[in-house]
């Protein structure tokens, strides 16, 4: 796995070399499950990153994932405030909608969903079954039994990224084996229905460059469902009162040493991705001031650094008329996408009538 896991950040540096070359000749897709509302960790970790490529021009297809939610969620009462709430956010954070970004719900693009039938057809149960990241969340889930769509979802994945035929997909580590099921399905695909002129890219990874984000409780990624996560929607004294409780360690002088002190370093770095300055800077400049002053100066640089971010989030909140034309637009443009790669695979496949 680590193995791999170089090979892929190798393949991700020259990606992202090429990106800034020709970033015209790329297709970006990415996205989320409309299960809650984003927090710092996504902010820093992935929604920066798609706003940094869009406007290099990389075209940008973002999916809300909302078949998705179903695989391991009973609860489907708000995935359509989510899908509108995720909106707000990436906009909020200055995706700007268009031709060039392209942001939809999948669920409303029935020649993607379609081509589900044919790719389930180029996998194997056992493939399904050895995904690593589908078996974690089975068990994070503690899921006693296990519905179809979930050992499948990583095939509809497949679905979301080709259906534009986009070739860089920005995710975290935990992605990856979903990646080798879409670049196994693109290949398996073009080696049996057309060898001659490939339909699918083979998309690669795209690695975020971001150190992965730990909650307040400094032990684990920040998460929602950990109960450890700072909402780009909470207001500056919730922020600030969470901050407060945040756990450091008990040594008073504060040093950069994330490997012994990773509560302290967590902190740092945020404190670093808000500002701009190096976590070292910051820790001399802190030293024996303390915990309490490293936490104030977070607080402040934070809510400096998602304030425009926050107010806009509040303004585009009363535009729900807006956010509605957004995600309409957006369906009708990934639409157009998903029709015309579904005509050239119906053609592929000798099933044109
Ligand atoms: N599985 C992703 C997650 O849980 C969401 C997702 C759905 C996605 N389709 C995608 C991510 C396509 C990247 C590309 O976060």
């Amino acid at each position: 796995m680590s193995d791999t896991y170089e090979k892929s950040l190798c393949l991700s540096q020259r990606l992202e070399a090429d990106i800034q070359a020709r970033p015209e000749q790329h297709c970006l897709l990415t996205g989320d499950r409309p299960t809650g509302r984003l927090h710092v960790g996504h902010y820093f970790g992935s929604l920066l990153n798609r706003v940094r490529l869009a406007r290099l021009g990389v075209k940008t297809y973002i999916v809300i994932a909302d078949y998705q939610v179903l695989t391991d969620h009973d609860a489907f009462s708000e995935i359509s405030q989510n899908t509108k709430q995720l909106v707000i956010e990436y906009l909020a954070a200055g995706l700007v909608p268009g031709d060039n970004c392209v942001i939809f719900p999948h669920s409303y693009i029935p020649e993607l969903n379609q081509l589900m039938l044919p790719f389930l057809t180029l996998v194997t149960s056992a493939e399904l079954n050895r995904n690593p990241t589908v078996k974690e969340e089975i068990a994070a889930a503690g899921l006693q039994s296990v519905n179809a769509g979930m050992y499948t979802y990583p095939v509809h994945q497949a679905c979301d990224i080709l259906f534009c035929k986009g070739d860089v997909v920005p995710v975290g580590k935990d992605q990856l084996p979903h990646l080798e099921m879409t670049r196994l399905i693109a290949r398996r695909f073009n080696e049996k229905f057309s060898p001659q002129s490939p339909v699918f890219p083979e998309p690669f990874a795209l690695l975020s460059q971001s150190p992965v984000i730990l909650g307040l409780d400094g032990s684990q990624k920040m998460s929602k469902s950990r109960n450890n996560a700072i909402f780009l929607s909470a207001t500056e004294d919730e922020t600030a009162g969470l901050i407060k409780k945040a756990k450091t360690d008990a040594d008073r002088n504060i040093t950069w040493d994330p490997a012994n002190r990773p509560e302290v370093a967590n902190l740092l770095l945020l404190v670093s991705l808000s500002t701009g300055e190096t976590p070292e800077r910051i820790a001399d400049r802190i030293a024996d001031k303390g915990a309490g002053a490293l936490k104030a100066v977070l607080t402040e640089a934070l809510n400096e650094k998602l304030r425009p971010l926050r107010t806009e989030r509040a303004r585009l909140e009363k535009e729900s008329a807006y956010i509605r034309q957004v995600l309409r637009d957006g369906v009708d443009r990934a639409r157009a996408a998903a029709v015309a790669t579904l005509t050239e695979v119906r053609r592929a496949m000798n099933m044109e009538i």
